[in-house]
C-alpha cells in the first residue's frame, strides 16, 4: 500500500510502499478516507516538531483521519462504521492517565502520537488500531470527518479554560482567537456558532482581500491586523476579552494575552513555539494575574469525549462555513498540494489555501 511519510532532514513528504498491516488481537484495519493537513504536520516535516518511532528511518504523516473498519477483527466494531481515531497510544504499557481514560493528561515519555512522536500516522492506504482508540461518527459526516480531531482540540481547551472560571457566576460574552489558520478559525466558528458569543474577534497579520478575513467577517467577528492592533492593545482598541484562545504559536502572544483579557477572563494556549529568549514586564503581568482574577491554561491533545463533543460541533457548523474553509481534498497523485508544496506557478490558488486533506480512498 502507499503511505505518505517524511524521512528527517529531507524537509519533504514523499510516498512509499509499505504492507498493508495486519491487526493485532483488540485491533481493527481501518481503510483510510481521509486525513487532513494542519500545522502540526508543517512543523513535523521541517523537523521542529516530534519524531520517528524508535528504529525507523522514516514517520508516516497524518493524525487528523477519518476511515472505515474494514476487518473489525472480533472486536465490538462493526465492519463498515466510520470511525476517526485519536491520536496517544502508551509508549511502554498503559500508565495512570490511560488507564483513567485521559491520555491527554499524560506527560511526556508516558506517551507517543500517530503521525507525530515516535508513531506512524494515518497517512496510509489502511492503518490499524486498538478498537478502543475508535471513534464511530455518523456516515454522512465522513467527508468532513477529518475535522473532528482539530475539533477536538478546541474542545479541550475551552473545556479546561471554563473549568479555571466554574468557582463563581461567569458570564462570558467576548472571545479574541489569536491566528487565523485552520485551528484559529474552527474555534472561531465554534464561539459565533455553537457557544453563540455576543462579540468575536480573530487576529491575523494578513492583507485583504484574504480568504480567511472573509470567512472572519461572514461569520459575523472583527478581523484584527495584529500589524496594527497587537494582542497587547486590544483591550483599548476593542474591549478586554473574557476568552482569549492562541493558536499562533508566536510566544509572545502567550504573555500579551494577560493584558487582552478583561478581569475575570481566561486565556488558553494552544500554540507549539520553538525557544525564543526575550524581554517581558513579568512583575506587572503577575500583578495583572492576580489582582484581575484572570487565569491562563496551556492545552494540548484530546480524547475520546471531546472527539464526541467534536463530532456534534462538526454537525452543528454551517455548510458555507466548513466549504469555505476546506480549500482542497487531493488525491494520492497531487499529494504535494494538501501540503502547499507544489510549485507557485503550477496553481494559481496557492494563497487561498486554508484546510486541506489528503483521499485515500474517494467519497
Ligand atoms: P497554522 O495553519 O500555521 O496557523 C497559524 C496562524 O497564525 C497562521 O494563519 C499565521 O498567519 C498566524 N500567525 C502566526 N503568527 C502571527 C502573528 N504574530 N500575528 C498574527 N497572526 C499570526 O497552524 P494551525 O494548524 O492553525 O495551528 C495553530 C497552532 O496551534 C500551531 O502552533 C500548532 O502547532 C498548534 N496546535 C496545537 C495543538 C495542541 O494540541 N495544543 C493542536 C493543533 C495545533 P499567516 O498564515 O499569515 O502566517
Ligand atoms: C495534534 C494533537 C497533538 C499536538 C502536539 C496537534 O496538532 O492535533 O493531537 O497532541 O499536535 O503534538
Ligand atoms: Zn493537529
Amino acid at each position: 500500500m502507499n503511505v505518505i511519510a517524511v524521512e528527517p532532514g529531507s524537509g519533504e513528504p514523499t510516498v512509499l510502499e509499505k504492507p498493508v498491516p495486519e491487526p493485532a488481537p483488540g485491533e481493527a484495519l481501518v481503510r483510510t478516507l481521509r486525513v487532513g493537513v494542519d500545522g502540526t504536520d508543517r512543523e513535523v516535516i521541517e523537523g521542529r516538531h516530534g519524531d520517528v518511532p524508535d528504529g525507523d528511518d522514516h514517520l508516516v504523516l497524518g493524525h487528523e483521519a477519518v476511515g472505515v473498519v474494514e476487518d473489525a477483527n472480533g472486536t465490538d466494531l462493526e465492519e463498515g462504521t466510520v470511525v476517526v481515531p485519536t491520536v496517544r497510544r502508551p509508549l511502554d504499557g498503559p500508565t495512570e492517565h490511560f488507564e483513567r481514560g485521559q491520555p491527554d493528561m499524560a506527560p511526556a515519555g508516558e506517551y507517543v502520537e500517530r503521525g507525530i512522536v515516535g508513531a506512524h500516522g494515518f497517512m496510509a492506504e489502511y492503518f490499524t488500531s486498538p478498537a478502543e482508540y475508535l471513534v464511530s461518527i455518523p456516515e454522512e459526516l465522513a467527508p468532513l470527518g477529518f475535522l473532528v480531531e482539530p475539533i477536538s482540540i478546541s474542545e479541550k481547551a475551552i473545556e479546561h479554560a471554563y473549568a479555571t472560571r466554574s468557582a463563581f457566576d461567569w458570564r462570558p460574552e467576548s472571545a479574541l482567537v489569536l491566528g487565523n489558520g485552520s485551528l484559529g478559525l474552527l474555534t472561531l466558528a465554534m464561539f459565533e456558532e455553537v457557544l453563540e458569543y455576543d462579540r468575536t474577534y480573530c487576529l491575523g497579520r494578513r492583507d485583504r482581500p484574504d480568504p480567511t478575513i472573509d470567512i472572519i467577517e461572514n461569520l459575523g467577528a472583527t478581523y484584527v491586523d495584529s500589524r496594527e492592533t497587537p494582542v497587547s492593545q486590544v483591550a483599548d482598541a476593542y474591549e478586554g476579552m473574557d476568552v482569549v484562545y492562541e493558536a499562533t504559536g508566536y510566544a509572545k502572544h502567550a504573555f500579551e494575552t494577560i493584558d487582552a483579557l478583561a478581569p475575570n477572563g481566561v486565556g488558553a494556549l494552544l500554540g507549539v513555539p520553538e525557544d525564543w529568549t526575550f524581554e517581558v514586564d513579568g512583575g506587572r503581568l503577575h500583578r495583572e494575574l492576580v489582582l484581575q482574577n484572570k487565569a491562563l491554561v496551556g492545552s494540548v491533545n484530546s480524547h475520546r469525549g471531546h472527539f464526541e463533543s467534536a463530532i456534534e460541533t462538526l454537525a452543528a457548523l454551517p455548510t458555507w462555513f466548513t466549504d469555505d474553509l476546506v480549500t482542497g481534498v487531493y488525491g494520492l497523485e497531487e499529494f504535494e498540494r494538501a501540503f502547499s508544496l507544489a510549485e507557485e506557478s503550477t496553481f494559481a490558488d496557492d494563497d487561498t489555501t486554508i484546510k486541506t486533506a489528503v483521499e485515500f480512498t474517494s467519497i
